[in-house]
């Protein structure tokens, strides 16, 4: 098996070792050219390649673009919202924005029906995305399903521009239903530059690292696809959030994850019964203070809770000297959580009868 599987379950940690071993860039050498943005700050977007060309270029007021897809699985939580707050971050920044619903991809190969997944990516996805600020009138948005001819008919003929050992060394021995799904992936970032979008431009695609195989087929197929002229995509990789007990974030597990749309008391038992770094006993704790790097209570905090960098200095600090406990860190948590929820709930029902209208107005 290749070392990154996009279709498999997603591996957490080891982030220096995959971006040393696949030539991904730190984006601590082009932060000072990033928008200011927590993500960046803090490192959680951690990887790029090719960014610099794509900064320099919108520096110098030239037509930039954001692509990025959505791959419906469930409910719409916190880790989902690291890529959601990027795309607002290139959407201030000006940038054309494309967002793909990958309903072909949840297709072949995840066994879920195209009526499905349309409804999943509207009410768990797209509805939330506009709560949360995303501008629908200045989006692309389409199903890979309903992509188009041209879209279709490109992503079919890039699979002239590779050969059968680029494939097997990136995927191994995919499945053709893997193997169509990747070429439409190609083509969803690729459609910012299509000549029916305006042609060739520098475009970003914010992802977790686990779809670096699909952008550098990608950036190969655009330097050799002769029919138009594309711009190698640039990209940038975020670090995954982890569940709150620890391990892996899924869809299918409630309890490692807070829905955007959970009941708030849900929300708060969620992170009472979430898995921290603080030690067995209150004297151990005064003395020895919290571990940090195994808190998921502090991950949430730093990942969407907390935007002021001194407040999460102060918090870790604290903590991790003994001074705060666990108990007193969660409160904190709950407390802001309790807050963004209430304001994003109401912002979602606001949201509801634009994306209503936007689909029905443009026939999707
Ligand atoms: N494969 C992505 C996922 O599993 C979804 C996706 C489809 C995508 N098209 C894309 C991501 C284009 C980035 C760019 O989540």
């Amino acid at each position: 098996m290749p070392e990154i599987d996009p279709w498999g379950d997603v591996e957490i940690g080891e982030y220096s070792e995959k971006m040393e071993n696949f030539g991904i860039e730190p984006v601590s050498e082009i932060e000072d050219m990033m928008p200011e943005n927590r993500l960046v700050r803090r490192g959680i977007v951690f990887g790029h390649r090719g960014m610099e060309e794509f900064l320099e270029a919108a520096e110098r007021g030239e037509d930039v673009a954001m692509m990025t897809g959505i791959m419906p699985s469930g409910v719409f939580h916190f880790g989902h919202k690291t890529v959601v707050d990027q795309i607002l971050m290139y959407q201030d920044m000006g940038a054309d924005i494309t967002v793909a619903a990958a309903d072909i991809e949840a297709y072949n190969t995840r066994d879920m029906d195209l009526e499905k997944s349309r409804r999943l990516v509207i009410e768990e996805y797209l509805k939330n995305y506009v709560a949360l600020g995303l501008d629908l009138d200045k989006t692309d948005f389409y199903f890979q399903s309903e992509a188009g001819n041209r879209h279709q008919r490109r992503s079919k003929q890039f699979a002239k521009h590779l050969t059968q050992n680029e494939v097997e060394a990136t995927y191994g021995s995919a499945s053709p239903g893997k193997i169509a799904s990747a070429l439409t992936q190609y083509a969803d970032i690729l459609r910012p530059q299509f000549p029916e979008n305006g042609g060739k431009k520098p475009t970003v695609v914010p992802v977790g690292i686990d779809q670096d195989p699909h952008i550098r087929l990608t950036r190969e197929v655009a330097s050799k696809y002769q029919e138009s002229e594309f711009l190698k995509p640039a990209s940038t990789y975020n670090k995954f959030m982890r569940g709150l007990q620890g391990g892996k974030m899924s869809s299918s597990d409630p309890k490692s994850y807070i829905a955007l749309t959970d009941d708030i008391e849900e929300a708060k038992q969620k992170i009472d019964q979430a898995k921290t770094g603080g030690q067995d006993s209150l004297e151990e704790h005064r003395q020895e203070g919290a571990d940090i790097s195994e808190d998921m209570v502090f991950e949430l905090l730093a990942f969407h809770l907390v935007e002021e960098d001194d407040e999460l200095e102060r918090i870790r600090s604290e903590y991790s000297s003994g001074e705060m406990l666990s108990g007193e860190l969660k409160q904190i948590a709950k407390q802001k959580v309790e807050e963004l929820l209430r304001d994003h709930q109401k912002k979602r029902q606001e949201a509801e009868p634009r994306v209503e209208a936007f689909l029905e107005n443009q026939g999707i």
